[in-house]
C-alpha cells in the first residue's frame, strides 16, 4: 500500500540475509516509524508488543524471527529454542504455529550450514504467498461487493462494516477485509466503511482509519457499541471482518466484539463476511468455542489510553478508577452458524467443515 506516494509493504529485509525492517504499530497514527527486527528476541518481543499484529503479520513476523535466529546458530538446539520462543508470543493467531511449522519443516532435514538461507527464502516465500493470498481474497470479495451493489434499491454508496484492523497493516500488503474494499474503491464502485473504533487497543479507530484515509476510502469511525444501531436503522449493507483462527467447522476466532456484530447482523438481515487466508484455518479444532485459546492482555490496556494531545505529545492517561478490577480478553469467537460466508483465496465458501474440507483438500493432509 501506499504512505505519502511510496509503496510500502509492512515488513520486508534490506539485503539477503540481513535484518528485518516493520512498521511500528505501536506509534500509529501519530507517527509512521519503522523498527529495525536484528534477533529472534527482537522478533519475538515485536509480536509480544504489537509492535506487529494482525494473524498473517504475526506468522510472516515468525517466519523471519527463524530466519534471524539461524543467522546466529543454526543447529538444532538453536532451532528448537526459536520455535519455542516464537510459539509462546501470541496464543490466538494459528498463522503463527502455521509459519513457524512450516520453517522448521523446511530446515530440519537441512544441515546447519544450509539453514540460514533456507530460513530467509522460506520466510520471503510466506511474506510473498501471504500478499497473493490477499490479493486473491479481494478478487472475490469485490465480487460479493458488485452483488451487494447491484441488489441494494437506490444504489450506493455501499456501506460496509469492519471491526479491528484486518487491513494492510494487519497482513504483508493488501489486507483480508480490507483487500475487497481498496479493491471496490480502485474500481470506482461507491463504498463507505463504519469502522469500530475497537478497545480496548483502537485497531479500528488507529490503524483502519489511518489506512482507509491514506487509500481515500471514505470511512466514519464509530464507537464499538454503535454497529447494532446502524444496522437496525439500514445503515449497514455487509460486515466484513478479518479472522484470527477459523476451526474446520467454520467458527471464526476474531478480535473482541466480533460475536456481537454477527449476533446483530442476524438480526437484522444483514449479511456476514469473514475474509480467511488459508493459512488461518485450524484443522485440528472442531469446536472453537471449547478448544480455540483466547489471549487475555495486560489489565493496563484497559485502565489507561493514549493519545496526541494538542501541543502534539503522546500521552497516556487512566480511565478507570485505581484499583478497579479489569478483564481484557482479546478475542471471541464466532459460531459459524452466524457466518453467511467466508471469503478465501480460493473463493466464497459456506462456513461449515464440508465446504472447507473440500476447498483446500492439500492444507487438510498437512
Ligand atoms: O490483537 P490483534 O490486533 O493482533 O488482532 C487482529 C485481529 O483480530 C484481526 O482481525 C485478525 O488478526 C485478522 S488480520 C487480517
Amino acid at each position: 500500500m501506499n504512505v505519502d506516494g511510496q509503496h510500502y509493504r509492512t515488513l520486508w529485509t534490506e539485503a539477503h540475509a540481513g535484518d528485518v525492517t516493520a512498521i511500528d504499530q505501536t506509534r500509529l497514527p501519530h507517527q509512521f516509524q519503522t523498527v529495525t527486527l536484528g534477533s529472534l528476541e527482537d522478533a519475538a518481543r515485536a509480536i509480544e508488543t504489537m509492535v506487529v499484529r494482525g494473524a498473517p503479520l504475526i506468522g510472516a513476523t515468525a517466519a523471519y524471527g527463524m530466519a534471524l535466529a539461524m543467522r546466529d546458530h543454526a543447529d538444532d538446539a538453536a532451532l528448537r529454542a526459536a520455535y519455542d520462543r516464537l510459539i509462546r508470543t501470541r496464543p490466538t493467531a494459528v498463522n503463527l504455529r502455521w509459519a513457524l511449522d512450516e520453517v522448521r519443516g523446511i530446515l530440519a532435514d537441512l544441515p546447519p550450514s544450509a539453514r540460514c538461507d533456507a530460513a530467509y527464502a522460506a520466510a520471503a516465500e510466506i511474506a510473498d504467498e501471504d500478499v497473493a493470498i490477499n490479493a486473491a481474497i479481494g478478487r472475490h470479495g469485490l465480487a460479493v461487493l458488485e452483488d451487494l451493489l447491484r441488489a441494494k434499491p437506490g444504489g450506493g454508496p455501499l456501506n460496509i462494516l469492519t471491526h479491528c484492523n484486518a487491513g494492510w497493516l494487519a497482513t504483508v500488503d493488501w489486507g483480508t477485509a480490507t483487500a475487497p474494499i481498496y479493491m471496490a474503491h480502485d474500481a470506482g464502485l461507491p463504498v463507505h466503511v463504519w469502522v469500530d473504533e475497537t478497545r480496548p487497543r483502537n485497531q479500528g479507530a488507529f490503524l483502519t482509519a489511518w489506512e482507509l484515509g491514506h487509500h481515500g476510502v471514505p470511512h466514519t469511525v464509530v464507537p464499538d457499541n454503535t454497529g447494532g444501531h446502524l444496522m437496525q436503522h439500514g445503515q449497514v449493507d455487509a460486515v466484513i471482518v478479518g479472522t484470527d483462527r477459523t476451526t474446520a467447522t467454520g467458527d471464526v476466532a476474531n478480535k473482541i466484539g466480533t460475536y456481537l456484530k454477527a449476533l446483530a447482523a442476524r438480526d437484522n438481515g444483514v449479511p456476514f463476511y469473514v475474509a480467511l487466508p488459508s493459512p488461518t484455518i485450524d484443522f485440528s479444532v472442531g469446536d472453537g468455542l471449547a478448544e480455540i485459546p483466547i489471549e487475555q492482555r495486560h489489565s493496563f490496556e484497559v485502565t489507561h489510553i493514549s493519545g496526541r494531545a494538542e501541543d502534539g505529545r503522546i500521552e497516556t492517561v487512566r480511565i478507570v478508577p485505581d484499583g478497579t478490577p479489569v478483564a481484557n480478553y482479546a478475542f471471541d469467537v464466532t459460531p459459524a452458524r452466524l457466518v453467511t460466508g467466508l471469503i478465501t483465496e480460493r473463493g466464497l465458501v459456506p462456513a461449515n467443515r464440508d465446504s472447507l474440507a473440500a476447498l483446500f483438500p492439500d492444507r487438510l493432509e498437512k
